[in-house]
């Protein structure tokens, strides 16, 4: 039997399998060891949910390749668009011509983006670059040089982005002096509280630290051009801002003429069940990066404006590749894919996954919390659920063996693990994931 005509894992050898052995020999040569890998899935081939590595073994894909192919691995119509567009033109760049999907891409993304006001939009090709883009808009349109963001919260690896990322330390280790004036406020994270005390005002004390902190000492909000959020942490541990902290952040935002900027590269294009995890709050951000599930696996990403804030001038930024037709063609066929039934599909399994996994932290002992919207589930690890110890070993446990049972899991922040699965997935696959998971996680309680 095909990948294509898979729903559920199938195992045929050993894990990793000969052939993925020797490409793992081989990889440890000469490729980068700064890549993070878990466990040693050597991928050939995907459709759907399911991939297929080099010895024949599939798997039920919950990671996505990071949260990325939104419409499931080599959906027909993505690749059909793919093809097509190929095989007409490749490249011209669109910073110095024009393509007729540019246009129509940055059309569609303005009438779905949060706000009814007009926007406008920049394509690079991946998350960092949305966020540099935002970067480099905001200290343009406001003439302010400070950014603000928040711990845990990641925004990318390039030098100005990685300003902003305080997710791990290893990201930012030996890379430094990164930019100045980038301060950091508590994220608030409604199980541990901002400041690892009091989650039930995380919000407010997260705030009242921007507040009465940072823009009493270090930051006078006149000089603030922007601050960054994550409105679901994601390479952070997959943790949802409460809506109220969202809205007083705008609130905030509007009262000092900051700008506020949502990071949307992992949580956007309809992975929480809406276009937008901002939507959740109905709040409308000056400026909002997206990219990951925007083409289902082609590189692209988009920072969406405020028309009026967008104001910087020919040769003021641009990017060779970005935009590039291809991309575009494969961003468009995704959106189809997304608007027909895929956004709705992603609050219809998560909601079944969240039902699914509500007695977990009664029954497992080891899960502190499962959290997020749509198909964002994150799981938290932990070794004591009073002392919410954390417990990083027990995480890559129920990960690994989540591998050998055939299902792709990712980790997220220190102790936790994330669900992003394509939000193709169905209700079959789903309860599969929970069912597998239960059990890893029952294991992992018995090597304690
Ligand atoms: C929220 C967020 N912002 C930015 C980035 C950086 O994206 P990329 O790896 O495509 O540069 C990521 C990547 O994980 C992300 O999750």
């Amino acid at each position: 039997m095909q990948v294509a005509e898979r729903k559920l894992p199938h195992l045929l050898t050993a894990l990793p399998g000969p052939k993925a052995k020797q490409i793992v020999k081989r990889d440890q040569k000469v490729v980068s060891p700064s890549y993070t890998r878990d466990y040693p899935l050597v991928a050939k081939s995907g459709r759907g949910a399911m991939v297929e590595d080099v010895d024949g073994n599939t798997f039920l894909d919950f990671a996505a390749g990071i949260a990325v192919v939104a419409t499931g691995h080599c959906h027909p119509e993505v690749v059909a668009a793919i093809q097509k567009q190929a095989a007409e033109l490749i490249h011209m760049s669109c910073t110095d011509f024009y393509y007729p999907g540019t246009v129509e891409l940055a059309e569609k993304l303005a009438s779905v983006a949060p706000g009814k006001g007009a926007k406008r939009v920049y394509f690079g090709n991946s998350g960092t670059e949305a966020i540099e883009a935002a970067m480099k808009l905001a200290r343009y349109h406001t003439k302010r040089d400070i950014f603000i963001a928040f711990h845990g919260c990641f925004h990318g690896r390039t030098l100005g982005a990685l300003s902003l990322t305080a997710s791990k330390a290893v990201q930012r280790k030996h890379f430094g002096p990164l930019l100045g004036g980038v301060f950091h406020a508590p994220y608030p994270n409604t199980y541990r509280g901002a400041f690892g005390t009091r989650p039930e005002h995380a919000a407010a004390d997260s705030l009242a630290y921007i507040e009465n902190e940072l823009f009493k000492r270090v930051a006078d909000p006149e000089e603030v051009a922007a601050i960054f959020v994550e409105p679901i942490q994601g390479e952070g541990g997959y943790v949802a801002a409460p809506a109220e902290f969202l809205q007083g952040l705008e609130r905030l935002c509007r009262k000092h003429g900051i700008l506020l900027v949502a990071d949307e590269v992992q949580s956007g294009m309809g992975r929480t069940g809406k276009w937008w995890a901002v939507n959740h709050a109905g709040i409308e951000p000056d400026i909002l990066c997206t990219a990951k599930g925007i083409a289902s696996g082609m590189p692209l990403c988009a920072m969406i404006a405020k028309a009026d804030v967008m104001d910087w001038k020919p040769g003021a930024h641009a990017s060779t590749f970005g935009g590039n037709p291809v991309s575009i063609a494969a961003a468009l066929a995704t959106i189809g894919v997304l608007e027909r039934n895929a956004i709705a599909n992603a609050a219809r399994i998560g909601d079944f996954i969240f039902r699914q996994t509500a007695g977990w932290r009664e029954r497992h002992k080891i899960v502190g919390d499962v959290r997020g919207k749509g198909l964002m589930i994150g799981i938290e690890f932990v070794r004591d659920q009073m002392t919410k110890e954390r417990a990083p070993e027990l995480r890559d446990r129920v990960l690994k063996s989540a591998f050998r049972k055939g299902l792709l899991v990712l980790g997220a922040g220190e102790n936790s693990l994330r669900l992003a699965p394509p939000l193709v997935i169905d209700e079959e696959q789903a309860d599969f994931a929970v069912r597998t998971l239960d059990a890893c996680i029952s294991e992992a309680e018995r090597s304690l």
